[in-house]
């Protein structure tokens, strides 16, 4: 059987499955652009468990657009505070301001032009909010697709994405923000990336190539990912007089624009102040890893190059990432 036949027939029990399986979420159930644009953006990259709850804050503060373009651009990251990729959030608000003036795009090509949208998220925006047929393929949607058809191509080939991503629109039924949302559902649910996927439970049980071959675990085909890079550093916590150091990141790469403690490659603590603890940590990023030293300070002056702010300021205006949270329990929690 040719491989978009397969599909053909793979779009009804996978629909039927989804609306019976899928998980209640605060993003399903709206059609409206903006929200739908709003979720994809903060579900790029990360766990449907770690969005929730930063997508109903968000909303709630910024209900539409012409909110979000109101806002100062420090605001905006401290609802994304933790989350993560901050270029994210300043590009959301970088269109939120195209979209307040312009309206929602109403096409596939007006979405994917917007600061911060590839492909995929287009596909998904499109699909979800207006019902095009506008595939969003991603790792978890390659992932179900070659076990489905036992396919070894190399997944982190672009070619292989656009090729699935052909057939796939071959095959878009009417309903098609369902469909969209299906695979990502059957990808997040059943058919998971680590450990045995749950076949038992699939749409696609008698469908599934790789399971009939028993060989579920073979797909993806993936590239030997590259080593992380490993970095070592000193995070510096200096506090003086209830209030704490902060410096703000370069406006390029990692991180960039956002606070952190005094970091530093190498750097001797008791030349700050006294040490009172320490304390390591890690922090995985995408391509780099880091390997921090941290200390708290009780810093012998208030050295001028950075802003000395409070634990209630660090709380509420100042966006640290995550990458920090292991030294702010040595943060005060009344001052
Ligand atoms: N991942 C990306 N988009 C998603 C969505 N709409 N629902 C669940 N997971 C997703």
């Amino acid at each position: 059987m040719e491989t978009k036949e397969i599909l053909q027939l793979a779009v009804p029990p996978l629909l039927g499955w989804y609306r019976v399986h899928k998980r209640t979420l605060p993003w399903r159930g709206t059609h409206e652009p903006y929200r739908v644009w709003v979720s994809e953006i903060m579900l790029q990259q990360t766990r449907v468990e770690a969005v929730k709850e930063y997508y109903v804050r968000f909303l709630e503060r910024f209900p539409a657009a012409v909110d979000l373009a109101a806002a100062d651009e420090d605001e905006v990251l401290k609802y994304w505070e933790g989350l993560g990729y901050y270029s994210r959030a300043r590009n959301l608000h970088k269109a939120a301001k195209i979209i307040a003036a312009e309206g929602f795009p109403a096409t596939w090509e007006g979405v994917r032009a917007l600061p911060g949208i590839g492909d995929y998220t287009a596909g998904a925006i499109c699909s979800i909010a207006y019902d095009m047929p506008c595939p969003a393929v991603d790792g978890n949607v390659l992932r179900i697709l070659t076990r489905l058809f036992a396919d070894e191509s190399n997944i982190d080939e672009p070619k292989t994405k656009s090729e699935f991503s052909a057939l796939l629109k071959e095959v878009y039924p009417q309903e098609a923000g369902d469909f969209c949302q299906a695979l990502m559902e059957l990808g997040a649910i059943v058919c998971v990336p680590n450990g045995e996927p749950l076949c038992g439970q699939c749409p696609w049980n008698v469908l599934c190539r790789a399971h009939a071959e028993g060989r579920e675990e073979r797909f993806p085909v993936r590239e030997q990912k590259r080593a992380r890079k490993v970095q070592s550093l000193t995070v510096l916590v200096l506090e003086r007089e209830g209030r704490y150091a902060l410096q703000k990141r370069g406006k390029k790469g990692l991180l960039s624009g956002l606070w952190q403690f005094p970091l530093f490659e190498e750097t001797d603590p008791t030349a700050f102040g006294e040490v009172l603890k320490k304390k390591n940590a890690k922090h995985i990023f995408t391509h780099v890893e880091w390997r921090m030293t941290g200390y708290l300070v009780r810093a012998k002056e208030f050295l001028s190059e950075y802003v000395w702010v409070t634990a209630e300021e660090l709380r509420n205006v100042y966006a640290l990432p995550s990458a920090f949270k292991a030294f702010t329990e040595w943060i005060k929690k009344n001052d």
